[in-house]
C-alpha cells in the first residue's frame, strides 16, 4: 500500500509518498492491459484536510486505510495504491479535483467527500467517465436519487435518513413547536426539510427555518432569534467545527434548560471532547452510536484506537466500510476492476457486518441502516433506542432498475 498527497489544484503542490513510484511508472498512455491488471488499483481519496470539515476527512481517511491495511494492504487479491486531494470543502473546485484525479492522476476508482455540494460536482464527472465512486459521508439526496448511477455508491447515508425519524422522536417527547437551525446549503437544506417531513407528519409544527452561510460561525444573531421565538425545542444540523461552536454558544446563552436542543447526530459526533460539558444530554439520532455492542464495532474501535491514538466516530466508520464495500467488489472479479458489471452487481448486492449493525443497499446504492437515537452521556454519544431500524431511503427520482 503507498500514498500521494495532492493538495487542492489551486495550490499545484503534489508531495509524493512511497506511490510515487509506482504511480509514475504507470503514466497515462504507457499502460499496456498487462501492465494495467498487475499494477496497484489506484484509489482516489478527495476529501477536506483543510477546513471546518479537516476532521472528518482525515477520519474518513484513517477509516478507509486501516480496512486495506487489515486486509494486508490489498483489496481482492490487488495492491492498492493511493493519490489524495485536499477538496477544501469548496464546491467552486469540485469539478477541477475531481478531473484531476480521473484524468491527470488515472484514479481508479475515488472515494469523496463530506460536503454535499462538492459530491454533486464529483457525481457529475463519475458520471460522464463511468468512474466508479464511493461516498463516505457527503448526504446529497441527489447522488441516490435522480442522479443516481451504476457506477456510484454511497457508504454513509442520505441527507433524508437521519433526519427524517427525528420528527416522531421529538413530538412524541412532547415537542409540538420547533424551530430548526443550519448552514444555508444542500445539506442543510435537505436535513431541514426530511425532519420537516417526519415532524409535521408525526402532528408538529415548525415556527422557523434559522440559516447562515456555510461555514460561518456567528450564531449568536440566530441563537437570540430563538430566544424571542421561544419553541418547545429545536432541531439542528452543523458538523464539524461548526457544530463545536454552535453547541458551545447554545450552551452559554443558556437556552439549553428551557429550549432542549436536538439534532442530526453530526452536532455531537467527533466533537465530543472539544464541546465538554455543553454537549452533556443532548439527543440526535444517527446511523452509529458509540457503545454499539455488536462484535464489529467493538474490533473497530479497538484497531482505530491502535493505529491513530484517535477514538473512532462515525466518520471513521463511513470510511472502513467504504474500503469494505470496494473490497467486496473486487473480491468477486479477484482483483480486476476492468469487469465492471460483475463489480457492481457484487457491490449492489453486499451485506456488510458493518461496526454501525447490519450494512446492505438499495437499487440507488445507499444504505439501508438502522437509525439510533443517542444520547450525550459520559462523553459518549450512547445509544437510548433504535428510531427505526433497517431506514431505506427513498431514492425519489432514481431511474436504476
Ligand atoms: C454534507 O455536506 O452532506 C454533510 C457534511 C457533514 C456532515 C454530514 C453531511
Amino acid at each position: 500500500m503507498s500514498n500521494r498527497l495532492m493538495l487542492p489544484i489551486s495550490r499545484r503542490a503534489l508531495l509524493s509518498g512511497a506511490a510515487g513510484a509506482a504511480t509514475l511508472a504507470v503514466a497515462p498512455g504507457l499502460r499496456s492491459p498487462a501492465i494495467a491488471q498487475n499494477a496497484p488499483l489506484k484509489v482516489g481519496l478527495m476529501l477536506p484536510y483543510t477546513g471546518t470539515y479537516a476532521k472528518l476527512g482525515k477520519f474518513i481517511d484513517d477509516g478507509f486505510r486501516l480496512y486495506v491495511e487489515q486486509k494486508g494492504g490489498k483489496l481482492g487479491g490487488r495492491e492498492i495504491t493511493f493519490v489524495q486531494v485536499d477538496d477544501e470543502s469548496k464546491p467552486e473546485a469540485g469539478t477541477d479535483n475531481m478531473n484531476r484525479l480521473v484524468g491527470r492522476e488515472k484514479a481508479d476508482v475515488v472515494i469523496g467527500t463530506v460536503h454535499s455540494g462538492v459530491a454533486m460536482a464529483m457525481v457529475k464527472v463519475a458520471r460522464d467517465t463511468k468512474t466508479l465512486l464511493i461516498i463516505p459521508n457527503a448526504g446529497a439526496n441527489d447522488a441516490t436519487g435522480p442522479a443516481c448511477a451504476p457506477n456510484i455508491f454511497r457508504s454513509s447515508f442520505s441527507n433524508w435518513q437521519p433526519n427524517y425519524p427525528m420528527g416522531k422522536v421529538m413530538f412524541d417527547a412532547g415537542h409540538k413547536n420547533v424551530a430548526t437551525i443550519t448552514w444555508k446549503y444542500a445539506a442543510g437544506a435537505e436535513q431541514m426539510s426530511a425532519f420537516k417531513e417526519g415532524f409535521t407528519k408525526a402532528g408538529g409544527n415548525v415556527v422557523e427555518d434559522l440559516t447562515l452561510p456555510f461555514p460561518e460561525v456567528e450564531f449568536q444573531a440566530l441563537i437570540t432569534r430563538i430566544a424571542q421565538l421561544k419553541p418547545d425545542a429545536v432541531h439542528a444540523f452543523f458538523a464539524g467545527g461548526g457544530a463545536v461552536k454552535f453547541v458551545k454558544d447554545y450552551a452559554a446563552a443558556g437556552l439549553g434548560k428551557t429550549i432542549p436542543l436536538y439534532g442530526a447526530g453530526f452536532l455531537t459526533d467527533g466533537t465530543l471532547e472539544a464541546q465538554g460539558a455543553a454537549a452533556n444530554g443532548l439527543k440526535t439520532t444517527l446511523h452509529y452510536a458509540d457503545n454499539l455492542d455488536n462484535p464489529a464495532n467493538v474490533a473497530f474501535l479497538k484497531a482505530f484506537k491502535d493505529k491513530t491514538g484517535n477514538v473512532g466516530d462515525i466518520y471513521a466508520v463511513q470510511g472502513y466500510d467504504a474500503a469494505a464495500l470496494l473490497d467486496v467488489g473486487m473480491k468477486a472479479v479477484g482483483g480486476d476492476d476492468k469487469q465492471r458489471d460483475k463489480m457492481i452487481a457484487a457491490m449492489g448486492a453486499a451485506k456488510i457486518d458493518s461496526p454501525r449493525g447490519p450494512l446492505s443497499f438499495n437499487k440507488a446504492h445507499n444504505p439501508i441502516q438502522n437509525i439510533y437515537l443517542r444520547e450525550v452521556r459520559n462523553g459518549r454519544n450512547e445509544m437510548v433506542s433504535i428510531a427505526q431500524k433497517d431506514v431505506d431511503d427513498p431514492a425519489r427520482g432514481c431511474k436504476l432498475a
